[in-house]
Parts: C-alpha cells; sequence; structure tokens
C-alpha cells in the first residue's frame, strides 16, 4: 500500500474548516492530522500533496448523470469512459447515472445492459439508480429485487414523457407503495407531460418551432402542480420518501417547502442550469443556437424570480443537492435532429465537469458558504444516496478527495477547459474563479498539473445502501 499526505491545506466539511492533514493509506483515509503532527509522530508518506493555501474537500458526487442514454432516436454523447473522464477533471469521484426500463422492457435487462455499459469503462466510481417506464407487477417485484440484492435503493418516475418513460397516477401510488415496504427512495421528474403535449401540439400547429417554444410549452405551472401532485401520492401511500429531480421552477420550490414544513419525508434538487441560464438570454438564442440549451424541466424565464428562489432554497435546505443532469448531446447529427420541430431536440445538457466550480460561484457570490458548497455537492449526496464511505474526509471513509486552489481562474468553453465528448458547450464563456488543482479517486490520483492521470477501468461499481435521511 502507499500513502498520501495531503499537506499544509483548510479541510472543509459539511461542518466546518480546519487547518491540518489528510492521510491516505492505500485506498482509504486513515487519519486527519493538526498542523503539524505528521512531523512530530514521524510520519512519511510517500508522496505528499503540498495544498498550502487551497481547500481539500471531499471528492464531488454527482448523484444524475445519463451516459448513452437513449433519448428521441439519438443516444447521449458521452460513454461511461468520456464522461467520467471529464468528471474526474471536474473534481467529481463518484457518479450515481440512471440505469433505464423503458416501456415494455423488462428492469432486470435494462439494468444489464447498464452494467454492460459501465463495466470497465470508468475512470472514477458509479453507482445507479433505476428508472422504472413501465410500472406492472413484474417491475414491483423486480424493484424488491434491486434493493435487496443490487445495490440500487433509488427509483425514477417520469410524470412527463407520455409513451416513453410516462407513469400514470396510478402508476406511481403503486411504486411508491412499494418503496414503502422496501424503504427505497422515490425520485420524481415532475412535470405534467399529458398537458404540455397539448401545448406541444398546439405551438407546432401555429408553426411555433423554435428552441424556445420547449420552454413556453413547459409551463412553471405544470412543474408545480405535478410536484403537488407527487407529493400527495407519497402522503396517501405513507408518508413514502420523495425526491424530485432536476427543480427549476419557484411554483415547485414552494410546494417542496410546504410539504417539508409540514414533516413529509420530501427532499430535491436543482441543477447547474437553472441557477445560472435562462430563456433570454440562452433558449432565445437567434436561429437554432437555443437548441444547446433543450432541457427538462426546462429553463425558466429571468423575469421572475426562480433563480433567486432556487439560491434561497439551497441556503434553507428545501433543496438538499446540486446534481447537474448530465445528458450531453452533440448540436451535428444530434441536436439537430430537432430542426424545424422543437419537440424533436434531444433533451439534455452537459456540466458534470463543471458542477464544482459552478456551484463555487456561489461562494463568491456569498449565496452559499464554503461549508455548504461542500455539503450540496458531496456529502448530502452520498448520505441521501446510501453511498456510506464517500462524500466525508474521515478515517475510514473511501480516499475521494479534492484539493481546490480559490486563487486561480479557469475559463469554460469548447476551446477552454472542456473534456465532455460534446461540439459546443452549454457554459461557453464562463469565467470561473477557482481551480480544480488535484483529484483522488478511491486512492488514486486521476488528475493534477492540468493532466489526466487516472486510469479507464479504476473506478468500480458501488452497491448502495439505503437512504441515511430516512433510517
Ligand atoms: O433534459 C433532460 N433532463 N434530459 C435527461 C432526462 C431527464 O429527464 O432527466
Ligand atoms: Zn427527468
Ligand atoms: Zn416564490
Ligand atoms: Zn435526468
Amino acid at each position: 500500500m502507499s500513502t498520501t499526505l495531503f499537506a499544509n491545506g483548510t479541510i472543509v466539511s459539511a461542518t466546518g474548516r480546519q487547518a491540518g492533514d489528510v492521510l491516505v493509506d492505500g485506498e482509504r483515509i486513515v487519519a486527519i492530522l493538526a498542523p503539524g503532527q505528521a512531523e512530530s509522530m514521524g510520519v512519511v508518506a510517500d508522496r505528499t500533496v503540498d495544498a498550502t493555501g487551497k481547500y481539500v474537500i471531499p471528492g464531488g458526487i454527482d448523484a444524475h448523470t445519463h451516459m448513452e442514454l437513449p433519448f428521441g432516436g439519438t443516444f447521449a454523447s458521452d460513454t461511461f469512459e468520456t464522461g467520467t473522464i471529464a468528471a474526474a477533471w471536474g473534481g467529481i469521484t463518484t457518479i450515481v447515472d440512471f440505469a433505464v426500463q423503458k416501456t415494455g422492457e423488462l428492469v432486470q435487462d435494462g439494468l444489464a445492459a447498464w452494467h454492460e455499459k459501465a463495466a470497465g469503462n470508468c475512470a472514477i466510481d458509479y453507482a445507479f439508480h433505476q428508472i422504472i417506464g413501465g410500472v406492472d407487477d413484474d417491475s414491483l417485484k423486480a424493484m424488491d429485487y434491486l434493493v435487496d440484492n443490487e445495490g440500487i435503493t433509488s427509483f425514477k418516475l417520469f410524470m412527463a414523457y407520455p409513451g416513453v418513460f410516462y407513469s400514470d397516477d396510478g402508476q406511481i401510488l403503486r411504486a411508491m407503495q412499494k418503496a414503502g415496504e422496501n424503504g427505497a427512495m422515490i425520485m420524481m421528474h415532475a412535470e405534467n407531460g399529458i398537458a404540455i403535449d397539448v401545448l406541444v401540439a398546439q405551438a407546432l400547429a401555429r408553426g411555433e418551432t423554435d428552441p424556445m417554444y420547449h420552454s413556453l410549452t413547459r409551463p412553471a405551472e405544470l412543474e408545480g402542480e405535478a410536484t403537488h401532485r407527487a407529493i400527495e401520492l407519497s402522503k396517501v401511500a405513507g408518508n413514502v420518501p420523495l425526491y424530485i429531480v432536476h427543480m427549476s421552477a419557484s411554483e415547485a420550490l414552494e410546494e417542496v417547502a410546504a410539504a417539508q414544513h409540514a414533516g413529509l419525508n420530501v427532499f430535491a434538487e436543482t441543477c447547474p442550469q437553472y441557477l445560472y441560464l435562462s430563456l433570454e438570454d440562452h433558449l432565445m438564442q437567434p436561429g437554432f443556437e437555443g437548441a444547446k440549451w433543450v432541457c427538462s424541466t426546462p429553463l425558466r424565464t429571468k423575469h421572475e424570480h426562480h433563480q433567486k428562489d432556487l439560491w434561497k432554497g439551497l441556503r434553507m435546505n428545501e433543496l438538499a443537492i446540486v446534481s447537474t443532469d448530465h445528458c450531453p448531446f452533440c448540436m451535428k447529427d444530434q441536436k439537430e435532429l430537432g430542426l424545424g420541430n422543437f419537440s424533436a431536440i434531444p433533451n439534455g445538457i452537459g456540466s458534470v465537469e463543471h458542477r464544482m466550480e459552478l456551484l463555487y460561484q456561489g461562494v463568491v457570490t456569498g449565496e452559499l458558504t464554503l461549508e455548504r458548497w461542500v455539503e450540496t455537492c458531496c456529502t448530502t449526496p452520498a448520505r441521501m444516496f446510501g453511498l456510506d464511505k464517500k462524500g466525508a474526509i474521515a478515517p475510514g471513509m473511501d480516499a475521494d478527495i479534492v484539493v481546490w486552489d480559490p486563487n486561480t481562474k479557469t475559463k469554460l468553453g469548447i476551446n477552454d477547459k472542456h473534456h465532455m465528448n460534446m461540439d459546443h458547450s452549454a457554459w461557453e464563456g464562463f469565467e470561473i474563479d477557482g481551480k480544480v488543482d488535484t483529484v483522488m479517486a478511491r486512492g488514486m490520483v486521476v488528475m493534477e498539473n492540468d493532466t489526466f492521470t487516472g486510469k479507464v477501468g479504476h473506478g468500480q461499481y458501488v452497491k448502495r445502501g439505503l437512504s441515511q435521511y430516512l433510517h
């Protein structure tokens, strides 16, 4: 085993910061030492990473990615290989990706296909949620099996995308009741897809085909309504834990906050795109450019208070986690499928590489504390989704460690810092205060000196336990 000492940095956790050193032996953290303690104890590590003037934080956990997701007649453009390498560049040391059961397929077959895509191809550790695209007796039984045997303890359902992933209210209720029995978390894509499809058809009939209509046909009210309905259904199922994914609208946040105040097991995440990007500045760019920012839930208007509310929600813990919903598509041959018809543009934005960088800007602007940055990006994702060895710097935990340099700047863009497999960046021109300096993923330094030093295949599948928020 080889030892590494992260020396002279400021160790930041979800609850505080301290000067000190972190000692790693092999794949695990073995000690946190006070300044000077290593020397007085005669600890000589095989290598030392000097973190003077820098923050030492737990590796980022992106709990919402879609590598190679089939969508709209194509596949998300990052493979597990390219996507996890890009993630490593961005200080992410674990992803939780979504295995897919499409309507009409068996859950086990969808999961097996996902393992095949990922196994041996990841640079960092990975775990899975399971999308249930067809709630029936078989898939309900499979949910128990996955919780008991596969380390999959969360299931995503869709109130949107009729005919693809959609579940009706009866199906949702049945899946929630099942989760009530086996202790799993239900994750919800909360948009009223039936009403959205009516608005989409009406817009297209009027000749409204540009990318911006993607947002205008998915109004915030229909995110709020679906969020409300999901909460009521989870209540009827027995206060079953519910996690609303990719929240973009104040209307939805208000539903979640009210449910939390009423004592319900309701959690939510947002994504960087909803904190920084908008209908007017991005989706409405001339010509077909806006297609780069077509994702669901959609980017909202900047003339209401969605972004302000989401930042507040993050501070108040109404939003517990920031995930990326990384689902990249190139413009060429992929987003272009929707030229002349916004509803045929594959949905998704690629951000897995930039999550730590983008959220750190909230620290710079005073929206978040350093500790809250670590909590929402590293610690809570681990606890929420049962990654028991990850998300904190403490003896016995996996050696997933990021050294963050607050004194350097980074520029994002296709010709700047960009390692995702895309022909554009949704973050083109963004100037970032701070920089990912060094990344260790389960004991292996995977990024240092602006070089990827990891290995495809180092990443292992992690079986998850039940959510620590509930048990
Ligand atoms: O636009 C998105 N979010 N694409 C990925 C699929 C999903 O709904 O999360
Ligand atoms: Zn979704
Ligand atoms: Zn509001
Ligand atoms: Zn998603």
